[in-house]
């Protein structure tokens, strides 16, 4: 079993590299990937820069070229749900795209034919967060998480995201892995530590907290890896 990590931004990931064992790095279509051990399981990480097209090209080069066989994705979002504090965890169960719109042809938003709306992470993974977060006596949340490309720092574009997808939280990569990973049929999980609340202040926490929310979230992915047998990926 080979595990995929990805974040979108050198903070994200720099957590979980400093963990690995025996180090090589390469770099494919202008990305550094680093392959390593933890646990002395086989994994490989990358971040992808920001934004639904680079998240998009890595994901597909990590399944297709690196050949992973699940993906962790880790990283940081904006919270919409008001219990969502800075540091929370949250896991997607479903990932949706709030920019993607041909609502001018009758279709609803974030939906294109062949697509869906909202795509659901892999059940197995996300029990296995449960008990790792039992484990460490962690509160994870969970609930729908709305991608876009856009950074958002605007209560009504945030409350419109609410009322549309019934999202928690927002950030700018994890629906683009999720359409290549369901495209795969490669199982996926998306994790995020809040680093902001996509209001007037987001700008400013999110510079504060990047660096802070991603650690808690790479620690919790790197726990999960050291859970992981070859159960989690037999279908
Ligand atoms: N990632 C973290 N905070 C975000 C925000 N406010 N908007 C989009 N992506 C984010």
């Amino acid at each position: 079993m080979k595990i995929a990590i990805m974040g979108a931004m050198p903070e994200e990931i720099e957590p979980l590299i400093e963990n690995l064992d025996k180090v090589t790095t390469s770099v494919y279509a202008a990305n550094r990937y680093y392959e390593g051990r933890y646990d002395d399981k086989e994994v490989v990480v990358a971040y992808s820069k920001i934004g639904k097209v680079f998240a998009a090209m890595t994901a597909t080069i990590l399944l297709e070229r690196f050949d992973c066989d699940v993906l962790l994705f880790s990283g940081v979002a904006g919270a919409i749900a008001e219990d969502l504090k800075i540091g929370d965890l949250i896991v997607a169960d479903g990932l949706c795209q709030h920019d993607l719109d041909i609502t001018a042809f009758g279709h609803p938003y974030g939906y294109v034919p062949e697509g869906e709306v909202c795509i659901p992470t892999d059940a197995k993974l996300r029990t296995l967060a449960h008990q790792v977060a039992q484990k460490k006596k962690i509160v994870l949340k969970e609930g729908i998480i709305a991608t876009g490309d856009q950074f958002v720092a605007d209560p009504a574009r945030k409350a419109w995201v609410k009322e549309t997808f019934d999202a928690v939280a927002l950030e700018m990569e994890g629906a683009a892995v999720a359409v290549v990973c369901n495209a795969f049929e490669t199982p996926f999980f998306i994790l995020r530590a809040i680093s902001d609340a996509a209001d007037m202040d987001a700008g400013f926490d999110f510079d504060t907290f990047l660096a802070s929310s991603a650690k808690i979230s790479a620690d919790f992915i790197l726990s999960m890896v050291e859970e992981m047998d070859e159960a989690i990926v037999s279908r």
